[in-house]
């Protein structure tokens, strides 16, 4: 290739200083385009709103938890949903939550350890409505999916409750009685006025895996509904990432990891890589620490192995995590 190529790159880099720059935009102003003003604070007001939105949403989560907390009680005792009062109360503040500026903060306020019960169904609510955004289904279905994620468990209001915080392992008795929180939860919502098919289809059907290992009743992929396919993702993920009575909760990185090796067949293939994908490059500028105890940053993910990232360390040295299996990323640092 010859030295004087037109587009050789010194050819296209430009001349001008900003200053020149700014007065040639200065002087092309016409109708169509007006040189939006320079404000230097932009990015820390930028931040600023950001910061305020995430704190809406974490206080939203907290009230919504509490409020789950006295329909649990209500449904206990009544035997019935107050689904009005959910529709109106808690619904909007999950479809606000969805609204999140970086789905990694979300990860933080779900990490939460108290209340794991009332909170799982909120958090689970809000990662159905996210997975769904992702998916691009319309608002109105995602309204569905995301009140089916908030009342896929509501049929534990009918088990034992001594088993929800049992702090040692089930033994076979006990977990089928926790199974059949499932079956209760469909009764449930099945005899409720107003309420679309597929949320009492998704508590039947949120521990039924696409290779027919779940249950109640070990259905195939084709047979289980598609808010059952997406809730059972959003569960999944959020009762990894908690802490619960018998153990700690998991490292972001390991739950992504271990929902990867289950993909090959137990989640639906495009509702986990969708997940998966969107939830990695929420990473995108983090700090991580990495196995090898070096600190960097996340810059890109690969898109055939999203899980690995290419990190760039401290002394600005480049780490490619696909060519390097040995290394993996132990967790995101809190900045
Ligand atoms: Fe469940």
């Amino acid at each position: 290739m010859s030295h004087n190529n037109e587009f050789s790159l010194e050819k296209k880099i430009t001349p001008l200083t900003h200053e020149e720059i700014d007065q040639l935009l200065l002087n092309y102003q016409d109708e169509d385009y007006v040189m939006p003003p320079f404000e230097p604070n932009l990015v820390d007001n930028i931040i600023r709103s950001e910061t305020s939105k995430i704190e809406e949403i974490s206080r939203n989560v907290e009230e919504a938890t509490l409020q789950m907390s006295e329909i649990f009680k209500f449904v206990k005792n009544r035997d019935e949903i107050p689904i009005a009062e959910i529709k109106e109360e808690i619904v909007p503040m999950i479809e606000m939550a969805t609204d999140i500026p970086h789905v990694f903060h979300l990860f933080d306020e779900l990490q939460q350890k108290d209340e794991y019960t009332f909170r799982h169904n909120i958090c689970v609510g809000v990662i159905a409505g996210l997975i769904s955004k992702w998916l691009g289904i319309s608002e109105e279905i995602r309204r569905e999916i995301e009140l089916a994620g908030l009342l896929h468990d509501i049929g534990k209001t009918k088990v034992p409750q001594y088993l929800l915080h049992k702090k040692t392992p089930l033994n076979d008795v006990e977990f089928q009685q926790i199974k059949k929180h499932t079956l209760y939860g469909y009764g449930l919502l099945r005899r409720t006025k107003h309420l679309p098919e597929g949320v009492a289809i998704t508590a039947l059907q949120h521990h039924e895996r696409v290779d027919g290992c779940g249950y109640p009743f070990r259905l195939n992929g084709s047979q289980i509904h598609p808010y059952a396919k997406i809730v059972a993702v959003a569960d999944v993920f959020h009762a990894l990432s908690s802490e619960r009575a018998y153990r700690p909760a998991m490292p972001f990185y390991q739950v992504i990891m271990k929902m990867q090796d289950e993909a090959s067949g137990r989640f639906d293939t495009e509702v986990l890589i969708v997940f998966i994908t969107k939830m990695l490059d929420s990473l995108i500028g983090k700090k991580v620490k990495l196995t090898d105890g070096n600190v960097g940053t996340v810059i890109l993910n690969s898109p055939y192995h999203p899980i690995c990232s290419l990190i760039k360390l401290e002394d600005n040295q480049i780490v490619d995590l696909q060519k390097n299996r040995h290394l993996q990323i132990v967790r995101v640092l809190r900045e």
